[in-house]
């Protein structure tokens, strides 16, 4: 049976320009408000899939400010975000966003999360069927910005305004691997999970878990990890880190691109024994 194939076409580099510049001013704004309205004590407003998924105040807050900046600023834009809201549009662009990256850190004054913007062409909410061309990730504890346009490369902002390419570590082998990963919040998953985890431990350097996917995809790409898996992400948490990674030199991938069961993004010299080894694993624990 024939499908037709989504269109994914990029939009031509002068308006990706543009859509890069507001996904900067965005996410900064977003990210300011985070934590310049952070509340002495905060707390948890809503969960979700389970009592450890948490949403505070400031998600909402932050997701809300940045849907009215991007719907002020592209009205024709849809958005999708994590938290409830969104938007339709017509452009055929849709902004998908995570309003904080890491909310279980921010919960606990721990200084790694992120505001997360991406533009993307395609369909979000299918597995498969969409790819980002423009992302922004933005740290507003550190105030470092992760900045991608689709085929011009991928930079990060550092605080003071210094501007830094990025480029993956030359590791080429697994036993010296220092490898990122994360957890979902369903205790089914996080079994097969930890499952997974054990088999790879024995076969590289160390795991990292530092606790938001969008800062992991962008350590892949700024070499301050070799590599990166995880299972379960959904679109907001990689769409902007998949082309910060990518535009560095990365590979990012999953069976049939990242997403869906499984998110990997490792150094070009770990290819293929990284993929090789957690789509091998994750075959084994969560899909057997
Ligand atoms: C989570 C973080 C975390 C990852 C989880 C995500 P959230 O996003 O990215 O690192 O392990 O799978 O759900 O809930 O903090 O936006
Ligand atoms: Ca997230």
């Amino acid at each position: 049976m024939s499908s037709t194939a989504p269109d994914l076409r990029f939009p031509d580099d002068a308006l990706a320009a543009t859509l890069e510049a507001l996904a900067a001013e965005v996410a900064r704004s977003a990210g300011r408000l985070v934590v310049d309205e952070r509340p002495d004590a905060v707390e948890v407003s809503a969960t979700k899939s389970s009592a450890t998924d948490v949403v505070t105040v400031m998600d909402q807050r932050s997701q809300d400010h940045l849907i009215a900046r991007l719907r002020e600023a592209r009205p024709d834009d849809a958005v999708l975000g994590e938290e409830s809201g969104g938007a339709a549009g017509t452009s055929g662009i849709t902004w998908v966003i995570d309003p904080i990256d890491g909310t279980v850190n921010y919960l606990y004054g721990i200084p790694a999360y992120a505001v997360s913007v991406a533009a993307v062409v395609g369909d979000p909410t299918t597995h498969g069927a969409w790819r980002p061309f423009v992302g922004a990730v933005f740290n507003p504890v550190t105030d470092e910005l992760y900045l991608a346009r689709a085929g011009g490369g991928s930079r990060v902002v550092l605080a003071g305004g210094v501007e830094r390419e990025l480029s993956p570590t030359a590791c080429d082998e697994l036993g010296q691997a220092l490898v990122g990963t994360g957890f979902g919040y369903a205790a089914e998953r996080r079994d097969r999970q930890g499952r997974l985890l054990l088999d790879l431990l024995p076969q590289i350097r160390d795991i990292r878990r530092i606790g938001s996917a969008a800062l992991d995809l962008c350590a892949v790409g700024a070499g301050t990890l070799d590599a990166y898996y995880e299972t379960g992400l959904n679109p907001w948490d990689l769409a902007a880190g998949w082309l910060i990674a990518t535009e560095a030199g990365a590979k990012v991938g999953g069976f049939g691109g990242p997403g869906a069961e499984l998110t990997w993004a490792c150094t070009p010299g770990l290819e293929p024994a990284f993929p090789d080894l957690v789509e091998a694993g994750t075959e084994r624990h969560l899909r057997g």
